[in-house]
């Protein structure tokens, strides 16, 4: 009977995300078919994580309209639904920016997530490519109703690399199923429930496996940061560069960000949607040699800069396609340099005058050709 259904069913689904319609394989789920249509119409996501398994369903901020559930049967959906765990079904419509009910649920979600997270952007390490950030920017009010104290946390060192700054934190859970699902044994986690619950390692044990740092990757907030980076530049100030080395752990395929020929952090090269890349189909965790240990750029096989797809504002550093202005004074000065326009120590080109055995200030008169 199953295999009847089965052979009975389309091809393909056919799903309408905000007025654009697009063939999708059945079990897709709405969050993925947006993506492949991209842009706008996709909803921000903040737990979801497409590489690790059971992520998603946390944080309500991918919610959409389900306005006919499908050709079938095209009666609305009677509440909103997280996309990132709502299949899609043939003749399915679905509104996401084009719904003033999702708008409206989704500035409610920011100002919840808000609630306890601290808005510490300038000294924050993730400023620039915290996806909190850019949501709130998106679909944020200007101001808070909370009036209670808000939950702090004493920062916590987890292992030697990284940092938990708690009070950050928007328990999406992803970094729980990294140590899940890419280290031996997971040792961290959610303690408590409620308004008490934290990520905390049991019994305050480090984590030293070798793909631990792929947490940071996945934080979505600045909550873990990676210890060997913390203050040591703005994001936006850096040149982010791909490149590779040999590893026998992982892929060895990273992004290193520099400023100048420093290597200041190392890490996993991320997609427009700010996840980690796949390479044959398998996701591009790297280890945690390749992350800490190997901050120097003849580590590495440089690659060129690193196209960076998502809404970010590291994209505003440009330097793909950079244009300088046309350098005309070499051009209109006889082939002197700019610099040498100021070099008052020198020998006027002039009157030969040596400027520096003047006894006084140079004036006009220094410079009056001697006939
Ligand atoms: S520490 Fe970061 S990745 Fe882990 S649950 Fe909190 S926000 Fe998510
Ligand atoms: S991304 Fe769907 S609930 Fe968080």
């Amino acid at each position: 009977m199953a295999e009847e259904i089965k052979k009975e069913a389309p091809a393909n689904f056919k799903v309408t995300i905000d007025n654009i319609t697009i063939e999708v394989a059945p079990g897709t789920t709405i969050l993925n078919a947006a993506r492949q249509i991209g842009g706008d119409v996709t909803p921000p996501a903040m737990c979801y994580y497409s590489k690790l398994q059971g992520s998603g369903g946390k944080c309500r901020t991918c919610m959409v309209e389900v306005a006919a559930g499908s050709a079938a049967d095209p009666r609305p959906m009677p509440k909103l639904v997280a996309s990132c765990r709502t299949n899609v079904m043939d003749g399915m419509v679905v509104k996401n920016i084009t719904s003033e009910k999702v708008l409206d649920a989704r500035a409610g979600v920011v100002e919840f997530l808000l609630i306890n997270h601290p808005l510490d952007c300038p000294i924050c390490d993730q400023a620039g490519e915290c996806h909190l950030q850019d949501l709130s920017y998106q679909h944020g009010k200007e101001g808070t109703r909370y009036e209670f104290k808000r939950r702090t946390f004493e920062k916590e060192d987890i292992g030697p690399y990284i940092q938990l700054h708690m009070t950050r934190c928007i328990l999406c859970y992803r970094c729980t199923y990294v140590a899940d699902q890419l280290t031996d044994k997971r040792v961290h986690g959610i303690l408590d429930r409620g308004d008490h619950a934290e990520i905390s390692t049991y019994i305050s044990k480090a984590i030293d496996n070798d793909f631990s740092g792929n947490m940071i990757d996945v934080c979505p907030v600045g909550a873990l940061t990676d210890k060997t980076f913390r203050f040591k530049n703005r994001v936006w100030f850096t040149k982010p560069v791909d490149a590779h080395r040999a590893c026998d752990k992982c892929c060895g395929k990273v992004t290193l960000w520099q400023r100048g020929d420093d290597v200041l952090r190392v890490t996993a090269r991320k997609d427009e949607w700010g996840e980690v890349q796949s390479y044959e189909g398998k996701p591009g965790w790297i280890c945690n040699t390749c992350r800490f240990d190997k901050k120097h750029s003849n580590d590495w096989i440089i690659e060129g800069p690193t196209n960076i797809s998502r809404h970010s504002v590291i994209s505003q550093g440009h330097y793909i396609g950079l244009q300088k202005p046309r350098e005309t004074i070499a051009e209109v000065m006889g082939g002197r340099e700019p610099k040498l326009l100021m070099d008052i120590h020198g020998i006027s080109d002039v009157n030969s005058v040596d400027i520096s055995l003047l006894p006084g200030p140079a004036t006009s008169k220094t410079f009056e050709k001697k006939e």
